[in-house]
């Protein structure tokens, strides 16, 4: 079977990661969700004091910024690979709103984005991979050969995050996911460095008002049409 590069961008909790998973599932591709990567390198900065709500010491987050070992190991249990920050796994931690909340400031950090994206491209060297993020389709992978733009209304994605915080035992208010997912957006979307944005060839899905058996049944359909 041919091995193509398939590029899942689009807005916070938008389900890219769902799609993605089912797709490199059913393909026998390899997934790489880079959200975790971004949200790894912040709980790094987290907790080395480099960023709170309040400050962000930019130049010596930089300094120790080339230390960190960012892996995904494959779960045999849980059939997805979890994210190990300098050799412990952090899988739970990058998930919280705390690093929700500052996410988007590292990432919005050049030197932060030519780092992960020159470890993406490498794993993404031997196409065969199904990759999520914001800038895939524009930045890492231009080439890729099917790329989706996904998007919903603000208020269906932040209800599926508050969902699926609340699932994961994290207490917090609807209303301030409904916030954190618009802030995200807009940090992303107007950023200098990648912005989020659809690159000019990618299909836009919109999920609103689609389950997720449709949702998969669609992309599987592009992506077939296309090996
Ligand atoms: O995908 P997820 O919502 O976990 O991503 C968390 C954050 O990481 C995004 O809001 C964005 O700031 C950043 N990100 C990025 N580029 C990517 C993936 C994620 O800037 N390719």
């Amino acid at each position: 079977m041919k091995k193509i590069t398939i590029a899942v961008d689009g807005y916070s909790s938008t389900g890219k990661s769902t799609i993605a998973k089912q797709l490199a599932k059913a393909l026998e591709y390899v997934y790489v969700d880079t959200g975790a990567m971004y949200r790894a390198v912040t709980l790094f900065a987290m907790q080395g004091g480099f960023i709170d709500a309040d400050t962000f010491k930019v130049q010596a987050f930089l300094k120790v910024l080339p230390t960190i070992r960012l892996k995904f190991v494959y779960n045999e249990a849980l059939g997805f690979a979890e994210m190990h920050l300098n050799g412990k796994n952090v899988e739970k931690e990058i998930r919280t709103m705390e690093v929700s909340r500052l996410v988007s400031k590292i990432a919005a950090i050049s030197e932060v984005r030519q780092l992960l994206v020159a470890q993406q491209q490498k794993m993404g060297k031997d196409k065969g991979i199904v990759m999520d993020g914001r800038d895939i389709g524009t930045v890492v992978f231009p080439d890729a050969e099917l790329k989706l733009f996904m998007t919903a209304s603000p208020e269906k994605r932040a209800t599926r995050r508050y969902k699926e915080l609340l699932e994961r035992g994290d207490k917090v208010q609807y209303e301030e996911v409904l916030k954190n997912v618009q802030e995200r957006d807009h940090i992303d979307s107007t950023r200098k460095d990648s912005p989020l944005t659809k690159a000019t060839d990618a299909i836009v899905f919109d999920n609103s008002d689609m389950g997720l058996d449709e949702q998969f049944d669609r992309v599987y359909d592009y992506a077939k049409r296309i090996i």
